[in-house]
């Protein structure tokens, strides 16, 4: 098992990559908190491994309910947080009482926000099943719901008492999740660790068969690279936004695809183009694009625009890009890379530049 620390004070957590989910129980009984206890999960999740995380409670003596939230991001909002509450009150839990979310990102997303605003706050546990959820949701506080007007509009930054990942259950995932969380890990590669990166490019087939040792391997690392970027910028002053590499262009892609497209996909897009402006205003050498899409398609990722099912104008991608950045004020910021590893916020970009890449 590898133990990641995330510091945050007396806000500090473990992030235990490796551990088993029938651990649950005795891992709950280190941490100061109640024992009666909700765990929030969909059905198909549930299916799979709620009796192994059941059973480990139960043996731990922690008295546990589940909460089934239908599967799906359209469930992510006020209306099923208010049905956690509703549960929540009529079995009278009280601020003691730990929220376990077991699931993927929008579980965890919704249960850590349940969890953050039931009676100003209750202890939250998280068990990431997704792959996406292991290497960046479950990491760095931030719960949420979506709004009718927008994702993730409605939220707090709440950390949990502890995340278990247990890498096993990433068998079941479908093979395009997987890939999508792959996106997020390429990124920490391009951003932040030209060693992770080169690992990735040559233990392809391995991580793609989900071999034991290069699976934790890039997992720890992801976990560790953003705890290390979330213990100095918890509220995303500066410094965290650089986690945003590839998200600019692609939360404009999914916005316009109405999210009919996964996470992972649009980012990977993102990245492939914010590392072509790179290049094109001249931050980093031509290679550096050329690699970043050369690792993208080599996970089965997408690289262009071209490959959506109804390619959006040049026009359409920088006004939707203008509005998700309203709220900033001014131009709108890009993570850049510089070199493999190592990546910048910038909005010192040209108009044309833009507008050049985007159309390639
Ligand atoms: N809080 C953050 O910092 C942050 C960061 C990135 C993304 N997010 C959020 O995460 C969400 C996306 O998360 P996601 O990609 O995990 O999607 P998800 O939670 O919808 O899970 C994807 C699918 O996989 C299924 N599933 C989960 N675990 C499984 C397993 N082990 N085996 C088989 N099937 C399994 C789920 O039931 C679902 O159908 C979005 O709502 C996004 O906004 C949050």
């Amino acid at each position: 098992m590898h133990v990641v620390r995330v510091d945050l004070g007396e806000r500090s957590y473990d992030i235990l990559i490796g551990a088993k989910l029938e651990e649950i129980g005795t891992l709950m009984n280190e941490l100061r908190i109640g024992k009666k206890t909700a765990v929030v999960t969909n059905p198909t999740v549930y299916r799979l491994y709620g009796e192994r995380v059941f059973s480990s409670l139960k043996a731990a003596s922690f008295p546990a309910m589940s909460i089934e939230i239908p599967d799906g991001e359209q469930y992510k909002n006020l209306d099923w947080a208010n049905a956690i509450y509703t549960a929540l009150l009529i079995n009278a839990f009280d601020r003691r009482s730990p929220l376990v979310a077991l699931g993927g990102g929008v579980i965890g997303d919704l249960t850590g926000f349940a969890a953050a605003t039931f009676m100003r706050g209750v202890p939250f546990i998280q068990i990431p099943t997704t792959l996406l959820s292991m290497v960046d949701s479950s990491v760095g506080g931030k719960t949420g719901v979506n709004h009718a007007m927008g994702k993730n509009m409605i939220g707090a930054f709440y950390q949990p008492k502890l995340v278990l990942m247990d890498v096993d259950v990433l068998r079941t995932l479908p093979r395009e999740e997987f890939l999508s969380g792959m996106a997020e890990v390429i990124k920490y590669g391009v951003i932040w660790d030209r060693e992770l990166f080169a690992f990735l490019e040559k233990n392809r087939e391995k991580i793609l068969a989900q071999e034991q040792g290069p699976l934790t391997h890039i997992i720890s690392r992801s976990c560790e690279i953003k705890a290390d970027v979330v213990s100095k910028d918890e509220r995303e002053g500066g410094l965290r936004a650089i986690l945003n590499f590839g998200h600019t262009v692609g939360h404009a892609v999914e916005t316009l695809e109405n999210y009919a497209i996964r996470h992972g996909e649009a980012v990977a897009i993102g990245m492939v183009y914010a590392s072509r402006l790179a290049h094109r205003i001249g931050l980093c050498d031509g290679h550096v694009a050329e690699k970043v899409e050369g690792l993208i398609s080599a996970y089965g990722l997408p690289t262009s625009l071209s490959r959506l099912k109804r390619r959006p104008t040049v026009l359409q991608l920088t006004d939707t890009m203008m509005v998700d950045k309203k709220a900033e004020g001014g131009k709108v910021r890009f993570v850049l890379p510089k070199k493999i590893g190592e990546a910048v916020i910038s909005r010192d970009w040209d108009d044309a530049a833009l507008q050049e890449v985007l159309a390639t």
